[in-house]
């Protein structure tokens, strides 16, 4: 779904340097998903970023890796980050997901995310559209 040039200009050590400095920071909730030893998956949440009406509380991102999908890692992930949210005293949480990734928009209908809007994003190249679910209270995600 994402352009040639920008998945070309993803660099590893930048991306370390940046997520040892979230996590390091304190204000955002990191959690990764374990199958035995291996580390499979990981999603992080924290304080709303763009300012939406009645959403105080985000999902950032959630990944598991294909061959591990399928499996409960996701919805773990997001019970670990929804108690994240809770301890940093957010009552609510939306999530932003690019509205052609089907999988993962299901995933969120799955576990009672509300359509929330649709607004264009450049990432590289592309413009595309992405999407937004919400869920007004925590007490709303179903898993
Ligand atoms: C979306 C994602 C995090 C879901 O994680 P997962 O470990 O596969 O999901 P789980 O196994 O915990 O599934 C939880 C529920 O969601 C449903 N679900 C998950 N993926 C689904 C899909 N693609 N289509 C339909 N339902 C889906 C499952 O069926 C399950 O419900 P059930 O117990 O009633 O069957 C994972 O597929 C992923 O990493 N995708 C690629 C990255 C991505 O798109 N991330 C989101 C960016 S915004």
């Amino acid at each position: 779904m994402l352009p040639d040039d920008f998945l070309a200009s993803l660099d590893e050590a930048g991306y370390e340097d940046r997520w040892r400095r979230i996590i390091a920071d304190g204000s955002s909730r990191v959690f990764v998903a374990a199958d035995g030893l291996d580390i499979v998956g990981f999603a992080s949440g924290g304080r709303e970023r763009a300012g939406e009406d009645g959403y105080s509380g985000e999902l950032y991102a959630i990944y598991v890796l294909r061959e591990f999908q399928g499996r409960g890692h996701g919805r773990g992930l997001v019970r670990a980050v929804v108690a994240g949210l809770r301890e940093l005293e957010l009552p609510d949480m939306i999530v932003w997901v690019l509205r052609d990734n089907g999988g993962a928009r299901s995933f969120y209908e799955r576990l009672g995310g509300v359509y929330v809007r649709t607004q264009p994003i450049t990432i590289g190249s592309a413009l595309l559209q992405e999407v937004s679910y919400g869920w007004r209270s925590l007490d709303d995600v179903n898993y």
